[in-house]
């Protein structure tokens, strides 16, 4: 078997169990990982948290086949994945936002591993398989747990980071919209004991930032793009050897402003058969929004765990 299947026995996990809809959790460690290009001497990857359902689709993940010519968007989750799929989207394919608009993002970019944390009615890698070249990718899984067909392929690659508070937040309200039940506070504690879908959240982003001889990976920050979109947009553009003009990208911000894509039906998802309008999945992107939306103690909480799971001071400031 290339993975280790772990229980989850914390109390907190245990006394919560039918309550807040975590009952299928568990623990998911790579067994095969020495092929993994990472400067970290000694590197042992972590257990990352998936559902039952990954037992599932080991082979799906193991056989995954990867091609030179896809695109690859990665990140933790809530960390702007979405945003930065439709960024890259629409520069690889010309600028054609009316093809864009006409077809889901799901459906442009398929989430690789989905199937294998939730209950999606179709199997998302055979999706993903199917899809015509050139594909686009999104996946939030850790380094250890990419196929291995992606380190000899190496194909173009996005990785986007976002601040710990930020994702906190943002994930337990995405969380609630799609089955979590219990509190924001009890989320946050589960959280920082790394019990949610893909956890550890400081280990997936420092090993994609100690990766070495991977200049197929453009890293990017949410934070980054919040302050200055056109500054991304231009990295963004020389890396995949596009270039367009100042009306064309003017166009590209509009379609990438936080109003046009929580407007836009086909990246911001109605949740079907909602009738009380929840949280939708495009909510605030704000970059300091956790300052209000967390007490002194939780923010104290989330500091305090990134001292502890972050002790050599160059990592700690991958999470400022
Ligand atoms: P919030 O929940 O803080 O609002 P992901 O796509 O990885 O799930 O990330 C979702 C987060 O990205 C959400 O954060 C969402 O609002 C934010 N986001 C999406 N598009 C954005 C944009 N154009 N500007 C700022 N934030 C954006």
């Amino acid at each position: 078997m290339a993975f280790e299947y772990i229980e989850i026995t914390d109390p907190l996990f245990v006394q919560n169990l039918g309550k807040c809809e975590e009952d299928d959790y568990l623990m998911v460690r790579a067994k095969q990982y020495s092929h993994v290009p990472i400067k970290i001497p000694n590197w042992v990857p972590q257990a990352h948290c998936f559902s039952v359902d990954f037992k599932n689709h080991e082979k799906d993940l193991l056989e995954a086949e990867v091609y030179p010519d896809d695109v690859w968007v990665i990140s933790y989750p809530k960390s702007g994945t979405t945003w930065v799929q439709e960024m890259v989207w629409c520069i690889c394919n010309d600028l054609n936002f009316e093809a864009a608009r006409a077809n889901s993002l799901q459906s442009r970019f398929p989430f690789l591993e989905a199937s294998s944390f939730a209950p999606v009615s179709f199997n998302t890698y055979e999706y993903a398989r199917n899809t015509p070249r050139p594909r686009f990718i999104k996946t939030h899984l850790p380094v250890s747990m990419l196929p291995k067909r992606y380190w000899e392929v190496k194909p173009k690659t996005i990785h986007i980071r976002r601040n710990p508070k930020s994702v906190a937040v943002s994930y337990f309200f995405h969380s609630e919209r799609f089955f979590y039940k219990c509190s924001m506070d009890t989320f946050l504690r589960s959280f920082v004991r790394e019990h949610q879908f893909f956890s550890p959240y400081h280990a997936h982003v420092i090993e994609y930032h100690e990766l070495q001889g991977c200049d197929n990976i453009l890293h990017l920050t949410y934070e980054e793009m919040k302050r200055y979109l056109p500054a991304v947009v231009r990295k963004v553009c020389e890396f995949f050897g596009k270039s367009y003009s100042k009306p064309e990208l003017e166009l590209l911000y509009q379609h990438l402003s936080f109003k046009s894509i929580r407007d836009n039906p086909t990246l911001n998802r109605e949740k079907p058969n909602d009738p009380i309008k929840t949280t939708p999945f495009i909510r605030k992107g704000e970059t300091d929004g956790w300052k209000h939306e967390l007490t002194p103690e939780q923010i104290h909480m989330l500091d305090e765990w990134t001292k502890e799971r972050v002790p050599n001071p160059e990592h700690r400031k991958l999470f400022e």
